[in-house]
């Protein structure tokens, strides 16, 4: 009686986990690069017997979990996928370095051919977000991170403060209304400094010169740099820039960015308008339009350590709201400063006044423009301070 023998077999198998995923690439070696440069892999097994390259007509594999299995000459890689694609986890630093352009750098960096895609495909798709993009044989790769890791959450519990000096302007703000204010760092769901739940001195003297000068980046492209809750980013594009560029190193600052100025769009800018009432008529009716037609794809978010890059003819305006609070930083920014002001960029540097503008060292570097009194909500934030200053970098020739 075979019969019930098999049947006791039959009960399912408790697998332990997923192992791997086998691909086919047509050229092994500059795929590992590849896997290895763009998503940090790691080539294992390299002297085994049955892997590549000791075998050749055998899979290399990539730790964590990716066989990649080398097609033959005569064979055409697929064309169309229909869906396949295998999804690789990661924490949520990275992938909103990822997401906030990280990703895109890097399959243009790494790019080997002209047909090589470089598009990234955000989806949310609630509990769990995902990026999907290809590697050179256009196999389908994901990004993902589950939703008790996501931020959105996070960010969005914190108070939505109004700054009535700053044309009602809305802000995310980690205020004492907030467990987090706080909460021990260690206890706090985000695990980097919390740049981007304050609106800083420096922040708010640019953000108030760009609104009552709006003229200084109509229809320019504008770098906020070290853009921290975003303000500098969102006050452009309410006065009229074509284009924004908001970079931070910290990839929450551009997370937050992203939500304030998502909501600022949500709540239609009616505050700017109601503020702008004493405008002529025709920079009124500017204004008009750029708020019908801003939309979420306004800002190009960079999550990199930008400085010293040439950004030659790519920007017209560098908004660098207290970026002097670090000793290192701020003499690291100066001479890129400088380089982009000599190209003809308008380089505008908010502080309160630090040290680094007290003594003497850039006096023939910059020029002190406008100071403004701070709003009281970030004077009360930042005990003693009740006035932010405005410089323009000055060009060396
Ligand atoms: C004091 S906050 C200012 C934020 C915002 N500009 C404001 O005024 O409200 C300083 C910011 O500088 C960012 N930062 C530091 N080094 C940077 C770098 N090399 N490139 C871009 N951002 C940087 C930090 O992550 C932080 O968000």
């Amino acid at each position: 009686m075979l019969r019930p023998f098999l049947s006791r077999l039959s009960s399912s198998l408790p697998v332990a986990a997923l192992d791997h995923v086998c691909i086919c690439v047509s050229d092994i070696s500059s795929s590992i690069d590849w896997y290895t440069s763009v998503l940090s892999l790691t080539h294992a097994h390299k002297s085994a017997e049955h892997f590549w390259p000791t075998d050749p007509q055998s899979p290399a594999f990539l730790s964590p979990g990716l066989a990649l299995f080398p097609l033959s000459t005569s064979t055409s890689p697929i064309r169309d996928h229909k869906g396949a694609h295998f999804a690789l986890s990661v924490d949520a630093s990275t992938f909103s370095r990822a997401k906030n352009g990280g990703l895109q750098a890097l399959l243009h960096q790494h790019r080997r051919h002209s047909r090589q895609s470089t598009f990234v495909e955000y989806e949310d798709y609630g509990i769990q977000k995902s990026l999907f993009f290809k590697d050179p044989d256009a196999n389908v790769i994901e990004l993902t991170l589950w939703g008790d890791e996501c931020h959105d959450a996070d960010l969005r519990s914190l108070e939505r403060v109004t700054f009535e000096t700053l044309d009602g302007i809305s802000l995310r703000m980690m205020t004492p209304a907030s467990p987090l204010y706080t909460s021990s760092y260690s206890d706090s769901p985000f695990h980097e400094l919390p740049w981007f739940g304050f609106l800083w001195p420096g922040g708010n003297a640019i953000a108030k010169h760009v609104l009552s000068n709006p003229k200084i980046v109509q229809g320019k492209t504008v770098l906020d740099f070290a853009c921290g809750c975003g303000v500098g980013s969102i006050v452009s594009l309410q006065s009229g820039a074509s284009r924004v560029v908001a970079n931070d190193i910290a990839p929450l600052c551009l997370e937050a960015t992203r939500l304030n100025y998502q909501e600022s769009l949500n709540q239609g800018w009616e505050s700017v308008s109601a503020s702008r009432a004493g405008v002529s008529q025709e920079e009124g009716e500017g204004e008009e339009e750029q708020r019908m037609t801003s939309n979420e794809n306004d800002i190009e978010y960079v999550c990199d350590d930008l400085v010293g890059t040439s950004l030659l003819g790519q920007v017209d305006v560098c908004l660098a709201g207290d970026v002097l609070y670090d000793d290192e930083l701020a003499r690291r920014v100066f001479p890129w400063f400088q380089e982009m002001a000599d190209k003809g960029c308008e380089v505008l540097v908010g502080d309160p006044g630090r040290w680094v503008l007290n003594e003497g060292t850039y006096d023939a570097v910059i020029e002190h423009i406008a100071s403004y009194p701070l709003d009281p909500k970030v004077s009360d934030e930042h005990h003693g301070l009740h006035t932010g200053n405005v410089w323009r970098v000055l060009p060396r020739s």
